[in-house]
């Protein structure tokens, strides 16, 4: 392994199998790789597991592929289109609370519980329909996200992969893909079948099913792209909200002090309401909250890309094909950036903004990436998230349960392996 080490800035060299792979940390580095828009770092060629998992949608595409559909995502999950769905999440979040009626002073493991609350939210919201309509893609996406996590290490030889038999995973994916696509294809005909002409819906589902019926052959999509990008926000939409709302519970469950703080916002803000777009987006204290959340438990670890072709980068010469990995959790966790305090959770950091907190180092702090690729769906995740905490903050107090194990896991998102078990108390 070559290693080149300025201070606690570090890059290095990996090699996974034939594989090469160029960990960077830095930020103006980071910067100048998810910024570029000559496409000199497009996104990293996804393979064998990942690739079922992701298929070839917004997340993975490059070109006009990629512009087509970003551009009706930014449409579907931003400022207006969410100020809608406001009311269809905060029913969702009641719906859980129903569930919770009886918990006084009980044990609650509420990872579990976020897990179903993001998929109803996402199924309500993006496909017009229940958790339970999409129930069984849901699972199959999560059966097909295990095997991935399982075989992420896995090395493959050129050439030599091929001659031998398919493992029993490999099998498993392939039939997991299959179904995935059939039962996609399904709710989608549903829809086609349900409207009448060519309005099938203003939800993600309903605009990607219209393109894909588009007269203009420039416009259109095919229908494995639609599959795809369905797909894509399946899986997405729900476990990254699902692992942000389980550690700011946790982080919560330990630090009642900013619990308190954060109830006494959200009581101030709407009273015993439901909460509303404008509340959510005065709820000051409750971002800061969130951000260092994201910042100590950063659900999506790692972002890749690859060299296009021979580029410089600082003081590098990187051949193409190379592979870059960008760890937002050694940034996030960086004492030169973040100070002495970095592993404590401390909101006040972020009181004066995210420029403040960074020093003005842009490329800092990045849950949500940087760039054109920025993800899509950051004010949706943080809206749903705001929500379910300010409802359960109205109704609960909470405490870490004794039960509880710390273990954090890289399963594709950082996940508490052990769910968060927490103490209700009824206010
Ligand atoms: C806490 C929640 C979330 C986190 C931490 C997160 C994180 C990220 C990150 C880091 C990227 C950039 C990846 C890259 O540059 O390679 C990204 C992209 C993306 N995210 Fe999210 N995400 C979250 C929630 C969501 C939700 C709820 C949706 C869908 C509704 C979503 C859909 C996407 C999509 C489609 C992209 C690809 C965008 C593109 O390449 O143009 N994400 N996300």
């Amino acid at each position: 392994m070559l290693q080149k080490s300025l201070g606690a800035r570090t890059k290095f060299l990996n090699w996974h199998g034939s594989e090469c792979q160029l960990f960077v940390t830095e930020p103006e580095l980071i910067k100048e790789i998810l910024m570029n828009r000559e496409g000199a770092f497009p996104k990293m060629d996804m393979v064998g597991y990942a690739k079922k998992l992701l298929g070839e949608a917004l997340i993975t595409n490059e070109g006009e592929k990629w512009a087509k559909i970003r551009k009706l995502a930014n449409h579907t999950f931003h400022a207006e289109s969410l100020k809608s769905m406001v009311p269809e999440m905060s029913s969702s979040v009641a719906i859980m609370l129903e569930r919770w009626k009886n918990y006084d002073g009980e044990e609650i493991d509420v990872f579990k519980e976020f897990g179903l609350l993001t998929t109803e939210v996402i199924s309500r919201t993006a496909f017009g329909s229940s958790y339970m309509d999409g129930k069984h893609v849901f699972e199959m996406v999560a059966k097909l996200t295990a095997l991935t996590v399982r075989n992420q290490y896995k090395v493959k030889i050129p050439g030599i992969s091929m001659l031998l038999k398919k493992s029993d995973d490999e099998v498993e994916a392939e039939r997991l893909e299959k179904s995935i696509k059939s039962s996609i294809l399904e709710i989608a005909k549903q829809r086609k079948n349900m409207k009448e002409g060519d309005n099938f819906g203003s939800d993600y589902l309903g605009q990607l099913v219209k393109i894909s019926h588009e007269s203009d052959v420039k416009k259109r999509i095919t229908i494995d792209q639609m599959i795809d990008e369905i797909r894509t926000i399946y899986g997405a939409g729900h476990l990254t909200t699902t692992s942000l709302l389980g550690w700011c519970i946790f982080l919560l469950a330990i630090n009642t002090e900013w619990q308190d703080k954060s109830r006494e916002e959200v009581n101030r803000t709407f009273g015993k309401n439901s909460p509303d777009s404008d509340g959510i987006a005065r709820l000051k204290i409750m971002n800061m909250i969130i951000n260092e959340c994201l910042r100590l438990y950063p659900p999506v670890l790692t972002v890749t890309r690859k060299v296009a072709k021979e580029v410089k980068l600082g003081d590098l010469c990187l051949p193409p094909k190379m592979n870059i990995f960008i760890s937002i959790l050694a940034l996030h966790h960086n004492p030169q950036i973040w100070g002495k305090d970095v592993h404590l959770f401390r909101p006040e950091r972020f009181e004066g903004g995210v420029a403040k907190a960074t020093n003005n180092n842009g490329a800092a702090f990045l849950p949500f990436g940087l760039g054109p690729r920025t993800c899509v769906g950051l004010n949706f995740t943080t809206n749903e998230a705001k929500i379910a905490l300010s409802m359960i903050l109205q109704k609960y107090k909470f405490v870490l349960s004794p039960n509880y194990v710390h273990y954090p896991a890289d399963v594709f998102l950082l996940t508490p392996k052990n769910g968060v078990q927490v103490i209700l108390k009824k206010i």
